[in-house]
């Protein structure tokens, strides 16, 4: 069998090839703190497992989701939520489609308006799926360089001319996987002005809006005026509500953009289980306690950590958003070498920077979601074993 000359453009999975190195390592009985993925390891609340409880003895939850853009409930929830959240104002007929979380309507996204040879602006370093599904569509990535002395901004003037004016589709995503940076309206201005000048459509991920620590509020793309012209922005609630494995998110923004998406979905996928989507009701209608606990947990976790590496020498900064930290390498490393250091040398499992675009050298991601009983106390292991292995900065 011969794979398409789509499919062998692109690397297997980043976390597939990680999956099988640690299966390795744990057979030859190697006891890994493993800050690779970034996957909750909290329980979703109570009340949203009760609420699909309910919902799945409802046999009208048993059959196709015939909605198109999905359960209409679902849509008015979240549209109020986001008002509530952001101040602007959703359609829930209009500006919203559901997903089967984000990573699906990303990857759609780009099969819905990228044609052979065109240019999709993505950022550099960047969860990968951006790049490999416009390397599938035939489209041609132009990295932006995500660079600690720009704050881990794309730098939109330093993109040439030619290059803006053959762009098809802009990707950002705030709070940041894997920097851990976040954007501040300003930026978020100077995006939709490029986006208008230029004739771009602007897909930003929200996946990490609602994690964020010490009083940060994360914005939306969709507060900027003019901004439901070019923006089509992505949220989920795997990160928010602990439901990585339950496949449920959200499209929000122009509507003919939701319109084209989901015509493409019509034809490859079926929806999501009406059951989950009625939870998802339950989500958004709060309690939001659990919620704030979990970040608080996060909050704890992020402190054991960098605390911990600053203690080592580290130059690292409390993240104001997401659950990682991105931690530069000591000198004379690289991102691989040094991952691969804490990996044989103390049992710690981190991505390589450069696992998510060549300009993630010098850096490494540790994720603070970890499945263990004690969490912080397994941080604060992996931050002595360190320390005994000798990684100093
Ligand atoms: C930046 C970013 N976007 C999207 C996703 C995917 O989220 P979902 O579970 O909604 O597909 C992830 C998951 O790790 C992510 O890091």
């Amino acid at each position: 069998m011969i794979q398409s000359r789509r499919l062998s453009r692109i690397p297997v999975y980043l976390f597939s090839q990680i999956a099988e190195l640690k299966r390795q390592l744990r057979q030859e009985g190697v006891d890994i703190i493993d800050l690779g993925i970034g996957d909750p390891d909290r329980p979703t609340p109570r009340h949203i497992i009760e609420a699909l409880k309910e919902a799945v003895e409802d046999p009208q939850t048993h059959r196709y989701d015939e909605s198109g853009f999905g359960d209409l409930e679902l849509r008015r929830a979240f549209c109020e939520w986001f008002e509530k959240r952001f101040g602007v104002r959703l359609d829930p007929e209009r500006n919203i489609q559901v997903l089967i979380g984000s990573k699906e309507g990303l990857a759609h996204l780009i099969w819905t308006y990228v044609e052979p040879g065109d240019v999709v602006l993505v950022p550099d370093p960047a969860y990968p799926v951006y790049r490999n599904n416009t390397l599938l569509a035939g489209g041609e990535p132009y990295y932006m360089p995500l660079l600690k002395e720009n704050k881990f901004l794309p730098d939109l003037s330093a993109i040439p001319e030619k290059v803006a004016k053959k762009a098809k589709l802009l990707f950002l995503n705030y709070p940041n996987n894997p920097t851990a940076a976040v954007a501040d309206l300003d930026f978020f201005r100077e995006v939709v002005e490029f986006a208008h000048k230029y004739e771009i459509l602007v897909a930003h991920d929200a996946a990490y809006s609602e994690v964020t620590f010490d009083g940060y509020v994360a914005p939306s793309l969709l507060q900027v005026e003019g901004a439901f012209d070019v923006v089509v922005e992505f949220h989920t609630l795997s990160k928010t509500f602990n439901m990585t494995g339950w496949r449920l998110g959200f499209a929000v923004g122009n509507e003919q953009a939701i319109k084209d998406l989901s015509k493409l979905k019509s034809h490859v996928d079926s929806s999501v289980f009406l059951a989950i989507q009625r939870a998802g009701i339950a989500a958004y209608c709060g309690p939001w306690e659990p919620v704030k606990e979990t970040m608080e947990a996060y909050r704890r976790r992020r402190d054991v950590l960098v605390e911990g590496l600053q203690r080592l020498g580290c130059p690292v900064e409390k993240p104001k958003g997401t659950f990682y930290v991105w931690i530069p390498v000591p000198e004379g490393e690289t991102s691989e070498s040094f991952s691969e250091k804490l990996l044989r040398k103390a049992g710690v499992l981190t991505i390589p920077g450069t696992g998510y675009g060549k300009h993630g050298e010098g850096f490494v991601r540790a994720s603070l979601t970890l499945l263990d009983p004690n969490p912080e106390a397994r941080l604060q292991e992996a931050v002595e074993r360190m320390e005994r292995a000798g990684v100093r900065w």
